[in-house]
C-alpha cells in the first residue's frame, strides 16, 4: 500500500521533471537542483543582508526610518538589495520544501542517508527562525504582530523568569537593549543555519553545493526583476498602543501565525515538535531494506585507492596494511555507511571477467551480487542476444531494461550502472560475441547512487580509471540515460542502435 502510493508519487515527480527537461535540459533542470539552489540562495541572502545591515539603524527609534530610507531614497541599490534579500529568503523556503519532498518521495533518505535527512530537520527550524527574526527588524506593524506572536509562543514554555512578551506591552516598554537582542538573533540564526548546512552535507562524498551556472545566473536575474517590478515595502510604523488590523503576511514564513490565534500556543508547540519528531524518525519507519555491505578481499587488494575515491557514500577508508603484504595500505569498508551500490566493484582494477577461473575474485565485492554472478548473467544475456544482438546493461533505478523483450536483446540490471567494470563491455563484444553493448543508467544529475552514472561516462570516455580499453570499437557501444518512466524511449534507442550495428556489420563484411 505504502509502496504503491510512493511509486505513484515517484511517477508524478518523474513526469514533472521530464516536462521541465524540455526547456531546461537534464543538467539544468531546477527540480533536480533544489538542494544546491537552497545553498545558493543562502549566499544571496547573506551578501544582500550584509549590505542592508550597513544601512540599518539598530535602535528602536531609528530602525523603521533607516529601512524606509534605503527603500525609497536609495531604491536603486539599498531598495533592490532589501527586495532581493526578502525574495531569496522566500525562495529558500520553497526550494527547501521541494528538496526534502523530493528526497522523501524518491526514497533517498533511509539507510546511510539517515544522517543527511536527520540533520535536515534542524535546518527547517533555523531557516524559519532566520526568516521570521528578519521581519522583526523593520519594526513596522507586521514586525509588531510577528514579534508579539513569537514571544507569546515562547512564553508558553515558561522557561523565562518573566514573560518576554512583556517587552511589547506598551510604547515605552521596548528598549534599545532588547531590540539589539532581536538584531543579534537575526545575525546568529543564519550563522547557525550555515553551520548546520555544513553538517548536513558533511557525510556526503563530493557534495554538490553549487547549482549549474545558468540556473544561478537565471535565478539571480529573476530576483532582480522581481525587486524592480515589486519592491519590498514596509507596513506603517509599529505602534504598541494599537493592535494592527490589516496586514500583508509573508505566507512563506508566517503561515502558522494565523493558526496561533485560533489554535493557541500549546497546540502549536505540540504540532511543531511532534511533526519534527516524525520527520526525524522517517528513515527508520519500515519498510527497511538494506543489502549486505561490500567486502574487501585482502588477497586481491593492492591498496590502489580507487574504491576509496569512487565510493559516493564515504564508506571506504584506506588504512595501514594489516596482512603483511608488500603494499602500504588496504581498503576497509564501514558497513554502517555502505549502501551496497557496487560502484567500488566497478572501480577496482582487479574486477575483470577475462579469467578462466570458475570463481572470479576481486579486491572488493558485493556478497549478494558478486562478480562471478555478473559474469554468469552477462554470458546468459549475451547468449539470448545472439551474435547480431545487443546486450543492455542497466540499473535498478533507471529505465527498466528487463522490459526489453525483443529478440536479439539480452539484458542485465545492476544495483547501479557504476558497478559495471568497463572490462565487461570489452568482454561482451570480444568474448561473449554480441554485436553491440548499450549502457543505461539514471538521468544526468539524478543517479540514485549519486555518482554512478558520472563515473561510468568518464570510464567509457577514457578519463577515469579503470577506463575502457582503446581497442574496443566505440561504434559498438552506446549510452542511454533515463528515468524509470523512460522504458519506451529506451526500447526506441535500442532499436535505433541495432539499426546502426547492421550497417557496421555490413561494412565489416565489405572490408573482408
Ligand atoms: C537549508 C536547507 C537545505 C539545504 C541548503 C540543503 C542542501 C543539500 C545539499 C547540497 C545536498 C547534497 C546533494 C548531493 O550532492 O547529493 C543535500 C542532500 C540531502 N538533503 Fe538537504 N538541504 C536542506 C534541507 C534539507 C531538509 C530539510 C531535509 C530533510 C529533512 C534534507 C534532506 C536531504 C537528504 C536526505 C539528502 C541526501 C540525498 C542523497 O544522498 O542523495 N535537506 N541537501
Ligand atoms: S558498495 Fe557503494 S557504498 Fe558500499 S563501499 Fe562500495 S561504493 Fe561505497
Ligand atoms: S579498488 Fe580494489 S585494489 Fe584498489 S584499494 Fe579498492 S579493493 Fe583494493
Amino acid at each position: 500500500m505504502q509502496t504503491s502510493i510512493r511509486s505513484r508519487l515517484q511517477h508524478g515527480v518523474m513526469h514533472l521533471e521530464a516536462a521541465f527537461d524540455v526547456p531546461f535540459g537534464a543538467s539544468w533542470n531546477p527540480l533536480r537542483q533544489m538542494g544546491t539552489l537552497t545553498f545558493f540562495y543562502f549566499w544571496i541572502v547573506a551578501v544582500t543582508g550584509i549590505y542592508v545591515y550597513i544601512l540599518f539603524d539598530t535602535t528602536v527609534g531609528g530602525a523603521y526610518r533607516s529601512v524606509e530610507e534605503m527603500t525609497n531614497q536609495q531604491w536603486y541599490l539599498g531598495g533592490i538589495m532589501r527586495s532581493i534579500h526578502r525574495y531569496a529568503s522566500d525562495a529558500m523556503v520553497v526550494t527547501m520544501v521541494l528538496h526534502l519532498s523530493r528526497e522523501f518521495i524518491m526514497d533517498r533518505y533511509r539507510d546511510v542517508r539517515w544522517f543527511t535527512w536527520f540533520t535536515g530537520t534542524p535546518l527547517i527550524w533555523f531557516l524559519f527562525i532566520s526568516g521570521i527574526s528578519g521581519y522583526w527588524l523593520v519594526w513596522d506593524e507586521l514586525a509588531q504582530y510577528v514579534a508579539i506572536g513569537s514571544m507569546e509562543w515562547l512564553d508558553w514554555l515558561g522557561i523565562f523568569g518573566e514573560p518576554v512578551a512583556n517587552n511589547f506591552l506598551d510604547p515605552g516598554s521596548l528598549t534599545d537593549r532588547f531590540f539589539t537582542l532581536l538584531v543579534f538573533m537575526h545575525i546568529f540564526a543564519p550563522l547557525f543555519l550555515l553551520f548546520i548546512m555544513w553538517i548536513h552535507v558533511m557525510r556526503v562524498t563530493q557534495p554538490k553545493v553549487n547549482p549549474p551556472r545558468g540556473l544561478a545566473i537565471g535565478s539571480l536575474a529573476m530576483f532582480v526583476v522581481l525587486a524592480l517590478i515589486k519592491p519590498a515595502v514596509s507596513h506603517a510604523p509599529a505602534d504598541l498602543a494599537m493592535t494592527p488590523t490589516t496586514l500583508n503576511l509573508d505566507w512563506f514564513y508566517m503561515m502558522l501565525y494565523p493558526a496561533f490565534d485560533t489554535l493557541g500556543a500549546g497546540t502549536l508547540w505540540v504540532l511543531a515538535v511532534g511533526l519534527s519528531c516524525i520527520v526525524c524518525a522517517m528513515p527508520w519507519i519500515p519498510p527497511l531494506k538494506r543489502p549486505r555491505p561490500a567486502e574487501v578481499d585482502l588477497t586481491k587488494c593492492n591498496g590502489c585507492t580507487r574504491c576509496f575515491t569512487d565510493c559516493p557514500f564515504g564508506a571506504v577508508t584506506m588504512q595501514p596494511r594489516s596482512d603483511g603484504a608488500a603494499f602500504d595500505r588496504e581498503a576497509v569498508v564501514d558497513p554502517d555507511m555502505c549502501t551496497g551500490c557496487g560502484i567500488c566493484v566497478g572501480s577496482c582494477p582487479v574486477s575483470t571477467p577475462f579469467r578462466h577461473d570458475e570463481e572470479l575474485m576481486t579486491g572488493i565485492d558485493l556478497p549478494d551480487f558478486d562478480l562471478t554472478l555478473i559474469r554468469k548473467k552477462t554470458l546468459k544475456a549475451a547468449e539470448k542476444a545472439g551474435p547480431n544482438g545487443v546486450l543492455v546493461f542497466g540499473c535498478d533505478y533507471g529505465a527498466d531494461v528487463k522490459s526489453l523483450k525483443d529478440d536479439g536483446i539480452g539484458t542485465l540490471s545492476l544495483p547501479c550502472i557504476g558497478m559495471l567494470p568497463p572490462s565487461f563491455i570489452d568482454f561482451s563484444i570480444s568474448r561473449a560475441g554480441v554485436a553491440g553493448v548499450m549502457i543505461s543508467g539514471c538521468k544526468e544529475c539524478d543517479c540514485f547512487s549519486r555518482l554512478g552514472n558520472r563515473w561510468t561516462q568518464e570510464r567509457i570516455a577514457g578519463v577515469r580509471d579503470p577506463y575502457l580499453r582503446k581497442r574496443v570499437d566505440r561504434a559498438r557501444i552506446t549510452e542511454f540515460w533515463g528515468a524509470r518512466i523512460d522504458a519506451d524511449a529506451l526500447a526506441d534507442a535500442v532499436r535505433e542502435f541495432r539499426a546502426t550495428l547492421g550497417d557496421t556489420a555490413d561494412d565489416e563484411e565489405d572490408v573482408a
